[in-house]
C-alpha cells in the first residue's frame, strides 16, 4: 500500500539570500521527497519564506523600501535560488500571508483560551531614536561579567557569560549607537512548563534522533520556561488581537508557516487540508538544522498540542556545514551564496557532494574543496557517467542504437545490481545517503569491470553481435544505477531517460530488463570538475575587510548592501585626541579562562604597555610575537576580569572569526607616531 507523507523543511529569513550552508537541509530534504515519490508514495513537500521580524524591518529601512516590496523581492530570489539546484517543493509560500495569519490567531487563540497564555510585564530596551524595541541582538555593550566592550546583549563572545541586555554596561543601539532606554511593557508568555511531561512523552517515544533527544534532556534538566511570544510595535509581522501596537513574535507565526503552506496548496487542488495536515492518513515530518531544535521539539509541538493539533511523526535535524574544516567564512570566501554558485558549478556536483556525505546523524558536515572536486572527477563522472558514454556513443553509431539480450555474464551482472535495491531503499528511508552513494559506486565498479574483461572496443572491430551483447547488459546497468541516483541527480536521470528511450523511472523498474530496443542519441550527461572554477568562485564570494569597531549582526540585513551604518559624525577635534603609535608585539600569550582573549606585551618606542586583544581565534600567539603593529596608546586603561588592558591595537574586522592586523609599514620604530 503506498504511503501518504507531509514533509517540511524548516523556512529561510526573508532577510538574506540563500547559501550553500541552508542548501544541505533544503537538498537533504528533496532527495527524501524525490526518493518518496519514486517509490510510488504520495509525498507533499511544503515550504515558505520566514518573513517577519526585526532584522527584515530594519534591512528594508535602510534599504529605503517597505518590508512587503523586501520581502518580496527575497521571495523571487528565494524561489530562482530553489529552482537551480532542482529543489521542488510542492508548495512554496510565505509566512506574509492570510493562511498564515488565520493560523496563528486561531493557534493563539486556543492556547488562550485553555489558559497557556499569561500577560507579565517585561523591562526591555528602547531606541527613542529608531523608535523601536531593540531585539537581545541588537543592543550592544560592555560585559557586565569581563568588562569587554562591543558585546551582544544576550551573550558574551569573550567570557561566555549569558545575561540579558539591561545588564551591560554602557548599552548602544547596534543600529545607531544611540543609548537605549528601558521600558516596560507588557507581554504574553506561553506556559511551556505546563507541557513538560507531553514534551518528554514525546520525545522518549522516538520523535527525533538519540543524539538530539540527549541535548532535550539537558534542557529539560535546565528547566522549561516560559515562552514571550509577543512583541511591541513598531514590528513586521501580525498584530496580536484586541491590541493596538502588540505583534505576535516571528518565532510563533513562522513554524505556523508549514501549516499555511499546506492549506494554501490544497486549497488551490482542492485537498481537505484537515485530512493532509491533521489526520492518520497522512504521516507528517519536519526537517530541520541543529541550530533550531529549540523551536521544534520543545516550542512547536507544545502549541500544536495545546491548540488541538497532532504533532509531528518525527523530526529529522541534520548537523552544519562546514568549509575545509571550518566555518563558512566571508573572508576565506566561503561564505558562498547559492547564485554565486550556479554562476560557476553546476548543481548536479553539490547535490551528489552532500549526498555522499549525508549519514542521517547530527554531526557537521565538511566540504573539502580538494575532496569535492576528486569525488565528481572520479566517482560521479569517471565512474558512473562514463558506463554510460563507454556503452551509449558506440551502440548509436556502430549498432543503430538497437540493443540485443543479455547472455549469461551480462544477466549475473544486473541480477547483482538489482538485488542491491532493498539495501539502497532503506540508505534513502533512513536518510544514509552516504551508503546509497557508497553501495552505487561499488556497484558501478563491478560494472566498468565487466567492461574491461568483455572489450567492447576491440571486439566491435570483429564481432557486432557480441558487443552488441556487451552494450546490452552495460546500458542495463547504466538503468538501474540512475533509478538509484535519481532522487539525488534528477536532471541526469532525466538525460538518461532520454537517450534510453524509456519512460520516467521508477522504483518499480529495477526488476525489468531492457532488451531489443532501441535507444537514442547520447548527450553528454556530466562534465569534469575544473579546479579554477572552484577557486573563481571562492575568490568572487570573498569580501573585503571593515574597519574596526563595525561588527556583523546576526543574521545579516542584506539590503543594507553588506555595510554596517556608520556611527554618527566626530570632528577633527574629536578625532586629534586620539594617539595613534606604532609599537611591536614583544610577547603573545594565551589568557586562562579567556578562549577569545591573548595577552600582547607591547614595545611602543621605550614604554611598555599590556593589552588584552579578542583576536585569540585569528592569530596564534607566535604569529604574533616580533609583529609591528597600530597602537591606540591614550585609550583609558580598563580593568578587566583578566587583568589590565592599557590601549588597544587595531585591527579591522571582516565579520565572524575573521579580522586583520592592521600593520605598519616595515620601515616604522616603535613609538613612532601614526598620522
Ligand atoms: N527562519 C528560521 C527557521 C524557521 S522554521 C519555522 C531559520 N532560518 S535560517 O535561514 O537561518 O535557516 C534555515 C535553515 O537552514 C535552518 O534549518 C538552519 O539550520 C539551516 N542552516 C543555516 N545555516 C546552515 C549551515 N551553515 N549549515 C547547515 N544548515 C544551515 O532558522
Ligand atoms: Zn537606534
Amino acid at each position: 500500500m503506498s504511503r501518504k507523507i507531509v514533509v517540511t523543511y524548516a523556512l529561510p529569513y526573508a532577510n538574506g539570500p540563500i547559501h550553500i550552508g541552508h542548501l544541505v537541509g533544503y537538498l537533504q530534504t528533496d532527495i527524501w521527497v524525490r526518493f518518496q515519490k519514486m517509490c510510488g508514495n504520495e509525498c507533499l513537500y511544503f515550504c515558505a519564506d520566514d518573513t517577519h521580524g526585526t532584522p527584515v524591518m530594519i534591512s528594508a529601512r535602510a534599504a529605503g523600501i517597505s518590508p512587503e516590496e523586501l520581502i518580496g523581492q527575497m521571495y523571487k530570489e528565494h524561489k530562482a535560488d530553489f529552482d537551480g539546484f532542482y529543489v521542488e517543493f510542492d508548495n512554496y509560500y510565505s509566512t506574509h500571508s492570510p493562511e498564515n495569519k488565520h493560523f496563528s490567531e486561531l493557534i493563539f487563540s486556543r492556547l488562550n483560551e485553555a489558559g497557556s497564555i499569561v500577560k507579565r510585564n517585561v523591562e526591555q530596551t528602547y531606541c527613542e531614536n529608531c523608535k523601536m524595541s531593540l531585539p537581545d541582538r541588537f543592543v550592544r555593550g560592555t560585559c557586565p561579567r569581563c568588562k569587554a566592550e562591543d558585546q551582544y546583549g544576550d551573550s558574551c563572545e569573550i567570557c561566555s557569560a549569558a545575561y540579558r541586555p539591561t545588564e551591560l554596561i554602557n548599552p548602544y543601539c547596534a543600529t545607531c549607537r544611540a543609548r537605549p532606554a528601558l521600558k516596560t511593557s507588557e507581554h504574553y508568555f506561553f506556559k511551556l512548563v505546563d507541557f513538560e511531561k507531553r514534551l518528554k512523552d514525546l520525545i522518549a517515544g522516538g520523535h527525533t534522533q538519540k543524539s538530539v533527544a540527549n541535548k532535550l534532556d539537558e534542557w529539560f534538566k535546565i528547566g522549561l520556561k516560559d515562552w514571550d511570544i509577543s512583541r511591541d510595535g513598531p514590528y513586521f509581522g501580525f498584530k496580536i488581537p484586541g491590541e493596538e501596537n502588540k505583534f505576535f513574535y516571528v518565532w510563533l507565526d513562522a513554524p505556523i508557516g508549514y501549516m499555511a503552506s499546506a492549506k494554501n496548496y490544497c486549497d488551490k487542488n482542492n485537498l481537505d487540508f484537515d485530512k493532509v495536515w491533521n489526520s492518520d492518513e497522512y504521516e507528517l515530518y519536519h526537517f530541520i538544522g541543529k541550530d533550531i531544535v529549540y523551536f521544534h521539539a520543545l516550542f512547536w509541538p507544545a502549541m500544536l498540542i495545546g491548540a488541538g493539533f497532532k504533532t509531528a511523526d518525527k523530526l529529522f535535524v541534520h548537523g552544519f556545514l562546514t568549509v575545509n574544516g571550518e566555518k563558512m567564512s566571508k573572508s576565506r570566501g566561503t561564505f558562498i551564496d547559492a547564485g554565486t554558485y550556479i554562476r560557476y558549478l553546476d548543481p548536479k556536483y553539490l547535490r551528489y557532494y552532500y549526498a555522499s556525505k549525508l549519514t542521517g546523524g547530527i554531526e557537521d558536515i565538511d566540504l573539502r574543496t580538494e575532496d569535492f572536486v576528486n569525488k565528481i572527477n572520479s566517482d560521479l563522472v569517471g565512474k558512473l557517467a562514463n558506463l554510460a558514454s563507454r556503452s551509449g556513443p558506440m551502440l548509436t553509431k556502430k549498432l543503430a542504437g538497437q540493443l540485443g539480450q543479455l547472455d549469461k555474464k551480462g544477466e549475473q551482472l544486473i541480477n547483482k545490481l538489482a538485488a542491491a535495491k532493498d539495501r539502497i531503499i532503506r540508505g534513502y528511508e533512513g536518510l544514509n545517503y552516504a551508503s546509497v552513494v557508497r553501495t552505487i559506486i561499488a556497484l558501478a565498479d563491478d560494472a566498468n569491470r565487466y567492461v574491461e574483461q568483455n572489450q567492447p572496443w576491440v571486439t566491435v572491430k570483429t564481432d557486432l553481435e557480441r558487443t552488441r551483447t556487451t552494450l546490452t547488459a552495460v546500458i542495463n546497468a547504466v538503468r538501474i544505477l540512475t533509478i538509484y541516483l535519481k532522487p539525488i541527480l534528477p536532471k541526469y536521470a532525466e538525460k538518461v531517460e532520454k537517450f534510453l528511450n524509456v519512460d520516467k523511472l521508477s522504483f518499480a523498474d529495477v526488476e525489468t530488463v531492457l532488451a531489443n530496443h532501441r535507444i537514442n542519441e547520447f548527450e553528454r550527461l556530466v562534465e569534469r570538475i575544473d579546479k579554477e572554477q572552484v577557486n573563481a568562485m571562492i575568490e568572487e564570494s570573498k569580501e573585503g575587510p571593515r574597519l574596526a569597531g563595525t561588527q556583523t549582526q546576526s543574521p545579516e540585513p542584506v539590503a543594507a548592501a553588506h555595510v554596517e551604518p556608520l556611527k554618527p559624525e566626530c570632528t577633527i577635534e574629536d578625532f586629534a585626541k586620539i594617539d595613534l603609535r606604532i609599537a611591536r608585539v614583544v610577547k603573545a600569550e594565551a589568557v586562562e579562562g579567556a578562549d577569545k582573549l591573548l595577552r600582547l606585551d607591547l614595545d611602543v618606542g621605550g614604554l611598555q604597555r599590556s593589552v588584552l586583544a579578542a583576536i585569540a581565534e585569528m592569530y596564534k600567539p607566535e604569529e604574533l610575537t616580533g609583529k609591528i603593529v597600530v597602537y591606540l596608546a591614550n585609550l583609558k586603561p580598563r580593568k578587566m576580569r583578566f587583568g589590565l588592558s592599557e590601549g588597544m591595537i587595531l585591527a579591522a574586522d571582516a565579520g565572524g572569526k575573521d579580522v586583520f592586523m592592521l600593520s605598519a609599514d616595515s620601515g616604522a620604530k616603535p613609538g613612532q607616531k601614526v598620522l
